[in-house]
């Protein structure tokens, strides 16, 4: 695979794919910048080169239609705020008028396209739609490891139409990612949290076989409780037929369940919640996040790894009282002294407002695409950049 430094890029236009796709609050202001911050040695690096920089990114799932919504005014606002100085934003992302303001970028200035997917043509990987995409400039760079698990246009197909590189933010994300998919240290633990096991499955299948310990938490640590028989009240689980659990082998002793937990009857009066086992869940109860049992156990489990991997709250933490157990393992991963890999936009968004996010040895980008990754598969957007 080419990379970015073994690239002339002085004074050339570069196309350069971002994953921009951060959570927007309810004034349209980004509220997590670790993707845009993470991009940045890419960008002033080309700028030092005196290449003529135009950034392609997507915001959301606008399904192939002009939602304003899904816009890039505020993330192209915020990205001027971090580089010191103004970024151009064209109206859409191919076309007459992107064409001239791409032809009329002198030396260092910097455009944002319009979200690539207003287009149903970025999703389907359509080869005319990233020829004209292409046409825009005479490198290409992809540095969205995010969205590289994703066959899109801007991502796999425009490699036909360009030389191609990874960019620094892609290459890192490789080289930390393949340390633990390919060169474990043992013991391996995974920490897996969050809503949804379906997601997941694949991730703990695959570490079944290579590592020594799973901690499971979150709902969908609910979900495997309630498929072994125990009572879990009104906690959220999701709906998943047995035989995928049974592939899991929820009885493994690998896997590692919460034993105790933080148990409400209503998430917005934190103050009558009780600690309890996982085993006497009353009806009316659910789980919000794991209780102190889960945290010593789950800390002495990280304590003795070489490697974590961390993907996915242990709990409700977006209320700050449900937060706990989340914390917990962080703290337990950054005392460990383990070679640490954290990613999952939750996750990093919480530790970034904890200011933990430097105690890890390396927070990735990627949610999918981590996962997809570390699962083995081979990524669109990085099989495109090694043909
Ligand atoms: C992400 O946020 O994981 C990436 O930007 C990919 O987004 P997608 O899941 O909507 O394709």
């Amino acid at each position: 695979m080419k990379l970015l430094k073994n690239m002339d890029v002085a004074k050339k236009r570069v196309l350069v794919r971002v994953d921009f796709n951060v959570s927007l609050g309810d004034s349209g202001q980004v509220l997590d910048d670790f993707r845009l911050r993470a991009t940045l040695p890419t960008i002033q690096y080309l700028k030092q080169q005196g290449s003529k920089i135009i950034l392609m990114a997507h915001l959301g799932r606008p399904d192939g239609r002009v939602k304003p919504e899904f816009g890039l005014s505020q993330v192209k606002a915020h990205l001027e705020k971090l580089l010191g100085e103004a970024v151009g934003l064209a109206s859409d992302c191919v076309g007459k008028e992107v064409e001239i303001m791409a032809q009329d970028l002198k030396e260092g200035e910097i455009l944002l396209l319009e979200n690539l997917r207003f287009h149903p043509e970025e999703e389907k990987n359509d080869a005319d739609f990233a020829k004209r995409l292409a046409g825009l400039g005479e490198i290409y760079i992809n540095d969205a490891f995010g969205v590289s698990h994703r066959a899109h246009a801007s991502v796999a197909a425009i490699t036909e139409f360009l030389p191609a590189c990874a960019g620094f933010l892609l290459a890192k994300e490789i080289e930390n990612l393949s340390r633990v998919r390919d060169r474990a240290e043992h013991p391996l633990c995974i920490i897996i949290g969050g809503a949804k096991i379906s997601t997941k499955l694949k991730l703990i299948q695959s570490f079944l076989g290579k590592a020594e310990d799973i901690i499971l938490g979150g709902a969908l640590a609910n979900t495997v409780l309630r498929a072994k028989g125990m009572a879990i009240g009104q906690s959220m689980v999701e709906e998943i037929e047995v035989e995928k659990l049974e592939k899991l082998e929820i009885t493994n002793s690998k896997i590692h369940l919460p034993p105790d937990a933080i148990l409400c009857h209503d998430k917005n009066n934190a103050a009558l919640c009780r600690v309890g086992p996982v085993g006497d869940v009353k009806s009316d109860e659910m789980i919000l996040d794991i209780g102190p049992d889960s945290e010593k156990l789950f800390s002495n489990i990280i304590g003795q790894a070489k490697m974590v991997i961390w993907n996915g709250p242990m709990g409700l933490f977006e209320k700050e009282a449900f937060a706990g157990g989340t914390l917990a393992v962080a703290r337990a991963i950054a005392d460990s002294g383990a070679f640490s890999i954290i990613g999952g936009g939750e996750t990093v968004t919480l530790l970034e407002e904890k200011k933990m996010v430097d105690k890890f040895s390396f927070v990735s980008t990627g949610g999918g695409a981590m996962m997809e990754f570390l699962c083995g598969d081979k990524l669109p957007g990085i099989i495109a950049l090694e043909k």
